[in-house]
């Protein structure tokens, strides 16, 4: 009988003596005298299978001869031990059919490309060793955050994409629109009439679920929204995009010191995950893609460690302390740079840190504002290389101060009614927070440059594929 396995089930031992058929693309072909050897993957896992094709085979001239890096093939043979120590298993082929050659015009010929390369063939480069462990990494990533969320009783909402509302208060958002561009209704005022768009309003692409998340967090209790969000900020950094994946727990009855209990465990459990579920791709991150050598153990280290918090406050003093100028002069009131973040992570605290009660003025409207009137109860969480991964808060709870707060920073309450109304109607203290996936990728991968941890990254100028 002949079974069909994966790469991944076919390089253990368990499979040995089984008649299989694997299926994959060629990474290399290597001939001898009366045989060659195939490595075959199939994204299965980080290694490939050898597969030892013998002459006798029918079409050994005429087609396996002619197989390059790239081709897709289809492989019956049995598992057999491997002489080789790097494996204990290879495929003895009794069949090979091809299914499509790929010429040597196939870009990912077998020698080192740059990241800034592969970026160009985006569409081909999960076929390469470092985006398939991305991608694997990735999917572990999201299985744990589901699974964490379900087993503490989390339900997952999904909210809209498109929004009227302006979640973060910072007017960086994509406009949706099926007004006629080229011929733009405009009122009597001169400006677009959109009466005649699509929704009677204008429109956006939500840049967060958390304010409908709230309402639901207000209702059920613990909730999450997971997806994608949108800026049209215009950062061109390693570790901004115009589109990107974030989760956002929210929490009814939690203040903000259960808010960085929940998150502590969260980020360390997904981490743990990924370290005992992906050894083979972390050991490759670890030799490959970290300067240091260092990455299991770091993030090892931050799954045992507990995270340090400091006030923005006592933040600001240990800049102001730091035997270093930075770029951005530091004082009271500014937001902290990637700069100030690397300090306080990778020289101060030398970790993670959860820094607390921000000045109001640098944060969302919809933040529980404290009793010295000047700061607001939100946390960051931010980690060593990456910075900025999770931004979250108590929410202001009380109607006549949130009110307050959106007349200050220029937003209008009727716009918000709805949201006002969950603090007329049993309003209750909350919090919730909002992790960024592709941030979590980089700090769990080494991987330097956001692009490089999303399949087909959108920033400012470039949507291609
Ligand atoms: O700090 P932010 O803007 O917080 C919110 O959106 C809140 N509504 C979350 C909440 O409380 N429910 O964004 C949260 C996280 C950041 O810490 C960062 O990890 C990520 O989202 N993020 C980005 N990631 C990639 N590209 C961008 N342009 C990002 N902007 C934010
Ligand atoms: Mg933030």
């Amino acid at each position: 009988m002949t079974e069909i396995l994966s790469v991944s089930k076919v390089r253990q031992a368990e499979a040995l003596g089984k008649n299989v058929l694997i299926r994959g693309w060629v990474r290399t072909k290597r001939d001898s005298k009366g045989f060659s050897f195939l490595e075959l993957n199939d994204g299965s896992s980080f290694g490939n299978i050898q597969v030892i094709a013998q002459e006798n085979l029918e079409n050994y001239e005429t087609e396996v001869k002619k197989l390059t890096a790239g081709s897709s093939i289809a492989v019956w043979g049995t598992v057999e031990k491997s002489p080789g120590a790097k494996q204990p298993t290879e495929v003895h082929a009794t069949k090979i059919e091809i299914y499509g050659f790929a010429p040597d015009t196939y870009p990912l010929q077998k020698k080192r490309h740059t990241l800034e390369f592969l970026r160009t063939i985006s569409h081909l480069r999960p076929r390469t060793n470092t985006f398939g462990a991305v991608a694997r990494v990735r999917n572990r990533i999201c299985a744990s955050i589901h699974q964490f969320f379900q087993e503490e009783g989390f339900y997952y909402i999904h909210t809209p994409i498109i929004t009227a509302s302006d979640c973060e208060g910072a007017g960086e958002m994509f406009q949706v629109t099926t007004l006629n561009l080229q011929n733009l209704p405009l009122t009597d005022k001169g400006e677009p009439d959109y009466a005649q768009d699509f929704f009677g309003k204008p429109s956006f692409l939500t840049v967060s679920g958390q304010l409908a998340v709230e309402n639901f967090a207000c209702a059920l209790g613990k909730v999450y929204t997971f997806g994608p969000t949108f800026r049209a900020e215009n950062s061109n950094t390693s570790r901004h995009l115009a589109e990107f994946w974030m989760v956002e727990p929210e929490m009814a009855f939690f203040e903000l010191p259960e808010n960085m209990e929940l998150v502590e465990r969260f980020l360390k459990r997904i981490i743990g995950d990924v370290l005992r579920d992906c050894p083979e791709d972390m050991a490759f991150f670890n030799d490959h893609m970290d300067s240091e050598k260092t990455l299991v153990a770091r993030l090892t280290k931050i799954v045992e460690s507990t995270f340090q918090k400091c006030s923005y406050t006592q933040a600001i003093s240990i800049l102001e302390k730091a035997d270093r100028e930075f770029q951005f002069p530091v004082k009271w009131g500014i937001d902290l740079q990637s700069e100030h973040e690397r300090y306080l992570t990778e020289v101060h605290f030398n970790g993670p840190v959860i820094v607390y009660d921000y000045p109001k003025d640098i944060k969302a409207f919809y933040m529980r504002l404290n009793d010295d009137g000047k700061t607001v109860r939100a946390m960051d969480v931010l980690v060593p290389g990456v910075g900025e991964i999770v931004g979250g808060s108590e929410r202001e709870y009380r109607p006549e101060v949130l009110e307050n707060r959106m007349l200050e920073m220029g937003l209008n309450p009727a716009d918000y009614w709805w949201y006002l109304d969950l603090r007329r109607f049993g309003t209750v203290p909350h919090s919730g927070f909002g992790l960024g996936l592709e941030r979590m990728v980089m700090l769990i991968t080494s991987v330097q440059n956001i692009r490089d941890v999303i399949p087909f990254p959108r920033t400012p100028g470039s949507a291609d594929f």
